[in-house]
């Protein structure tokens, strides 16, 4: 299981990678204007001197063949083939995907909306694909059949491909979403944050060191 960052804050990376087993970092326009304008790619070679193991995920802008496929050169050009290029599926996308896997680029298909938009990633050599869990949760879907299908589909046809699900709202689904066969989730840190900074378990930890402290008279074991 890989456990990413759907993040671009440096200060959130830096005290989560120290934390738990970050295997990367996801972004996308949205991300970036939530984050506020940055140089991006400068700002990435700073997430890589966090952790150089990081693995990228960076989105495009260009909506045709010709501009996906310039932005992923501008995107490798900065920051290194082992980038992945996150690239909507659309029929455009789709065209590129195949077109940047014979070019040997790494690719995460994203903006999956439906089982079928993932399959025909999947079929076109993605590395990666994204669907979009609360966002199809949002459109009455059945997210956790989708995945269990998608992984059926991916094992039993031997694709490399590996699902990484993306677009959590609480951390419920995250959960079930691994448990659905899910190989990675990429996760907004608010969402694990809320988990390990939960007032819940820190009352039941104070409560542990009172009930030491009220019977031996000190704090330490
Ligand atoms: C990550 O790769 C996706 O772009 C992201 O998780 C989408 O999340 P949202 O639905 O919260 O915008």
């Amino acid at each position: 299981m890989k456990l990413l960052l759907d993040s671009i804050s440096k200060n959130e990376i830096e005290v989560l990678n120290s934390v738990i087993d970050c295997y990367g970092v996801t972004s996308n326009p949205t991300i970036v204007k939530k984050h506020g304008k940055v140089n991006l790619f400068e700002h990435l070679k700073e997430i890589k001197k966090i952790n150089v193991d990081l693995e990228l995920h960076v989105q495009v802008v260009g909506q045709t063949k010709e501009k996906i496929l310039k932005d992923a050169k501008n995107i490798v050009d900065a920051l290194g083939s082992d980038i992945f290029i996150k690239v909507p599926v659309d029929k455009e996308g789709l065209c590129t995907i195949k077109e940047l896997k014979k070019k040997g680029y790494r690719v995460t298909a994203t903006a999956i909306y439906s089982e079928f938009q993932a399959i025909l990633a999947v079929m076109n050599g993605a590395d990666y694909i994204a669907p979009y869990i609360n966002r199809m949760s949002n459109m009455e879907k059945n997210t956790v059949e989708i995945i269990k299908n998608l992984r059926r589909f991916i094992d039993h046809e031997k694709y490399s491909t590996q699902i990484l699900a993306a677009s959590f709202k609480n951390i419920g689904q995250v959960t079930e979403i691994i448990n659905a066969g899910a190989h990675a989730v990429t996760v907004n840190p608010y969402l694990i944050n809320e988990v390990l900074l939960s007032p819940t378990v820190n009352k039941a930890i104070d409560q542990f060191v009172d009930d030491w402290e009220i019977t031996f008279n000190r704090k330490e074991i």
